[in-house]
C-alpha cells in the first residue's frame, strides 16, 4: 500500500505522474473499474475536500463507506490508531484523513494494511490541496518553470502553503509569501517576503489564503485587512491580464478578496475545486497501486 502524508513524500517524477494522470482522467470522463473501499475520517470541518474525495472514488468505482465522526466510537474515546485498525479488519483499503492537529503522532510508522491520505492537518500540510494548485497551473500556463506564484495572507497557520512550497517548487516555480508580520511564519525562512502592492504587478498567480482565526491563540483584528493585505478592486485593476487568481476556499468574502476578483475572469477558485476532483482520482489510484511509479492511466 502507499501513503500520502505529506507532500515531501513525493517526487518530482511522482508529482509530474499524478498530474498527468489527473489530466487523463479529466480527458475521459467516467471510468470505473476500480476495486476497493475508501472511508473519509473528517475529525475537522470540511466542504471541497470531503465531498471531492467522495467523487473520486465513486468515479473510480470505488466503495465509499460514510464515517461520521460524532456518531463514531471516536466520540467514546476510541484511538486514531484502534479506528483505524478496525476499519482494515473490515477491510477498508484507504482511509483519508482530515484533522484539527497536526499529521497524528500515533499513526506514524504504524504497521497497517491500509493506505493513509492525509486531507488536510492542523498546520502540517495538505498535499492534496497543492497537487490541485500544480494542476490549475499547469493547465492553464502548461508549465510551472520559471512562474511567479505569491501566496498572501496567513501563512503562519497555512498548511496549504507548506505543501505548495515543495510542489510548486519542484516543478520548478518561483514562490514568495506576503501579508502582515504577524502571520510570517518562523519556519520557512527561505521563502521571500515581499510587498503586496509591489507583488501585484508582476506575479503569474496570486494565491490568497483566508485568516485562519481558529488556529490563533487570540482573537486577531482584523478590520483594516482587506485594505491592507486583501485582494481589492483597486489591487485587481493592477494585476496582469494574464494572471491568475486563486484561493484554496473557503473564502471570506470581503476580507482576504473581494466579490470582484472571484468573479474575474482571471479567478481560478471554482476551478481548482472540480480539478481536485480528477487529482485525487489520481492520488487514489497511485495509492491503490502500492505507489508503481511510471505507471500511466491513458497507457
Ligand atoms: N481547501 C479546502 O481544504 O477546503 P475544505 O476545508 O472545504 O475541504
Amino acid at each position: 500500500m502507499n501513503s500520502l502524508v505529506s507532500s515531501k513524500n513525493l517526487s518530482r517524477h511522482t508529482i509530474e505522474l499524478l498530474l498527468q494522470n489527473a489530466q487523463a482522467y479529466a480527458d475521459k470522463g467516467p471510468v470505473g473499474g476500480h476495486q476497493g473501499t475508501v472511508v473519509n475520517l473528517f475529525f475537522e470541518h470540511s466542504t471541497r475536500t470531503d465531498l471531492s474525495f467522495q467523487m473520486a472514488a465513486q468515479r473510480l468505482g470505488m466503495r465509499v463507506l460514510n464515517f461520521a465522526v460524532a456518531h463514531s466510537s471516536a466520540s467514546k474515546g476510541e484511538t486514531l490508531l484502534d479506528t483505524l485498525e478496525t476499519l482494515e479488519a473490515l477491510g477498508v483499503d484507504v482511509a483519508v484523513i482530515r484533522h484539527k492537529m497536526d499529521w497524528p503522532k500515533e499513526v506514524e510508522g504504524c504497521n497497517l494494511n491500509l493506505s493513509l491520505i492525509n486531507a488536510g492537518s492542523g498546520i502540517f500540510e495538505h498535499p492534496t490541496q497543492a497537487l490541485l494548485d500544480a494542476f490549475t497551473m499547469r493547465q492553464h500556463f502548461g508549465s510551472l518553470r520559471g512562474l511567479k506564484v505569491t501566496i498572501v495572507g496567513d501563512i503562519r497557520h497555512s498548511r496549504v502553503a507548506r505543501s505548495n512550497l515543495h510542489i510548486l517548487t519542484e516543478l520548478g516555480a518561483q514562490l514568495q509569501f506576503s501579508g502582515p508580520d504577524i502571520f510570517r511564519p518562523d519556519d520557512l525562512p527561505e521563502v521571500p517576503w515581499v510587498d503586496l502592492d509591489k507583488a501585484v504587478e508582476e506575479t503569474n498567480v496570486l494565491m490568497m489564503l483566508r485568516v485562519q482565526h481558529e488556529r490563533h491563540a487570540q482573537n486577531t483584528d482584523i478590520s483594516t485587512y482587506h485594505e491592507q493585505y486583501g485582494l481589492t478592486e483597486q489591487r485587481l485593476a493592477r494585476l496582469r491580464a494574464d494572471a491568475l487568481v486563486m484561493h484554496p476556499g473557503p473564502v471570506n468574502r470581503g476580507v482576504e478578496i473581494c466579490t470582484a476578483a472571484m468573479e474575474d475572469p482571471r479567478s481560478q477558485i471554482l476551478k481548482q475545486v472540480s480539478n481536485g476532483v480528477e487529482v485525487r482520482m489520481a492520488v487514489l489510484d497511485w495509492c491503490l497501486q502500492g505507489g508503481k511509479h511510471g505507471k500511466l492511466v491513458s497507457a
